[in-house]
């Protein structure tokens, strides 16, 4: 038995291909290494989106190439494959820059890392695959999917066509595709056959979903969500992300209409002014934004919101924070991630006049992460004597404390809940953490997995 180890930067997808990599290579022999020291093949999978996931590759494959060394000099041998988006976006340099690395595999390359091991191991020189091939891959995947836990994700939507102009996204995954209805929920119901309750569907423009319905149609994303909502052991749908843009009337009603559609979405805005939204090319105003969350919370008045936001992108003026901190105010989030704008090779915005000096964005970045974390505080607090059904995951700190998930994402505590493992059992929210809550069981019971 060969031992694999991968570890997964950057976003939901990720950690999806991760487990997609090791479902591929579980016939070829490898099993998971809790440890790089422990592993023959080393798997980095990428994330290219801001200056820092990207750099931490190069000084992780540092630490990577003595491990390989120490294990060439006592005979053994180690490779390592680089994979994601970095892959995509960087490849030639990788090989160029860090000899060490035998493979570089892009994200919609990697189902075949068997046959580029083959090639490493024939001695025919280091692969580098990061063609966007015509065949699809989920073709080519294994059908089997290994599942963690009773929450899994499964990507339906790949690729953007959106060409914000700060993200590297729509280079770095291609064109937007969509999966198959019939292929998705052939996956969905074997993850619901091994125990999983609750399913992420992902997609960078998910809500951009188009695939082929099993009566020839093209399929929206609330149709498919309908469909899979019909699995029995399926209790919860959710979708991660979701682009304005596409917020379609049926996926809004959607929201009144299938209660397994838990009432929490990650819709990014940005920016709240709308001469940057312009110059980002995103396509809706901050108005246009703030009339889709009410039309939302009119089908589902318990929805919560989170989303993500850049600060300092290029000419963003005083004003223009501002407008963001009046939409973050006027919108009120349940939780959110921030960024400060960072230049990406090869986006129109990177080489834009009037960037942003840098303690100007730390000083924006820091307004608005402060309001923010005021806005999940009060939340948080919101919740307190409300009962919820929690999802358990994981054991707690404490003996015979479980930790679950609320339908809004947050982290539960719940003591004499050990027994509860991969069970949906409802929760009285009895105080709120800095980032989590504490509860206790109530009444209501309902089970989960068989
Ligand atoms: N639609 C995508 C967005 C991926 S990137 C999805 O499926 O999640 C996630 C977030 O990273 C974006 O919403 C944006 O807020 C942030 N981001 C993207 N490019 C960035 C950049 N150049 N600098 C700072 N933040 C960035
Ligand atoms: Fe990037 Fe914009 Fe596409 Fe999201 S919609 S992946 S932010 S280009
Ligand atoms: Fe990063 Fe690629 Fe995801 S750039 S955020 S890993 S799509």
């Amino acid at each position: 038995m060969k031992k694999l180890f991968i570890k997964t930067y950057g976003c939901q997808m990720n950690v999806y291909d991760s487990a997609r990599m090791a479902d591929l290579l579980a016939p070829h022999g490898y099993g998971l290494a809790d440890a790089p020291e422990d592993a023959d093949m080393v798997i980095l999978n990428t994330c290219h989106i801001r200056e820092k996931a990207a750099e931490k590759v190069y000084s992780e494959l540092g630490r990577l190439k003595r491990i390989k060394q120490r294990k060439a000099d006592e005979g053994g041998e180690m490779l390592i494959a680089v994979a994601g988006c970095v892959a995509q976006a960087e490849g030639k340099e990788i090989i160029a820059r860090q000899p060490a690395v035998d493979i570089v595999v892009g994200p919609q390359s990697y189902q075949r890392l068997p046959e580029l091991i083959a090639q490493v191991h024939r001695g025919t020189g280091r692969a580098l695959e990061t063609e966007f091939p015509a065949e699809d891959k989920f073709d080519s995947l294994p059908t089997e999917v290994s599942s963690e836990g009773p929450a899994a994700f499964l990507t339906v939507q790949e690729g953007c066509d959106k060409f914000c102009t700060f993200c590297v996204v729509p280079y770095t995954r291609g064109a937007e595709f969509s999966r198959p209805v019939s292929q998705i929920e052939d996956e969905a119901r074997r993850l619901a056959d091994r125990g999983v309750c609750e399913i992420t569907l992902l997609g960078q423009n998910v809500n951009a979903y188009c695939g082929a319905g099993p009566d020839g149609e093209e399929w929206s994303l609330a149709r498919l969500l309908h469909r899979l909502a019909r699995i029995e052991g399926i209790r919860r749908l959710r979708y991660t992300t979701s682009h304005p843009r596409d917020m379609s009337d049926d996926l809004i009603a959607a929201h009144g209409e299938i209660e397994k559609l838990m009432p929490y979405l990650h819709l990014p805005i940005q920016s709240g002014s709308d001469r940057i939204l312009h110059a980002m090319n995103r396509q809706h105003k901050a108005d246009m934004y703030k009339k889709l969350v009410d039309r939302i919370r009119a089908v589902r008045s318990d929805l919560a919101l989170s989303s993500d936001f850049i600060v300092g992108f290029p000419g963003e003026t005083d004003a223009d924070f501002e407008s963001t901190m009046t939409l973050v105010r006027n919108v009120g989030y349940a939780q959110a991630f921030s960024f400060k704008y960072s230049p990406r090779p090869g986006t129109p915005a990177a080489t834009q006049a009037k960037q942003i000096p840098e303690d100007v964005k730390d000083a924006r970045l820091q307004a608005l992460q402060a309001l923010l974390s005021e806005q999940q505080r009060a939340f948080n607090t919101s919740c307190e004597g409300k009962t919820f059904d929690v999802l358990f995951e994981k054991p707690g700190r404490k003996h015979g404390q479980a930790v679950g998930r609320s339908p809004y994402l947050q982290p539960v505590h719940v003591e004499g809940a050990a027994h509860l493992m991969n069970r949906i059992h409802a929760v009285r929210i009895e105080a709120a953490l800095s980032n989590s809550l504490k509860g206790a069981l109530a009444e209501r019971m309902s089970v989960c997995a068989p």
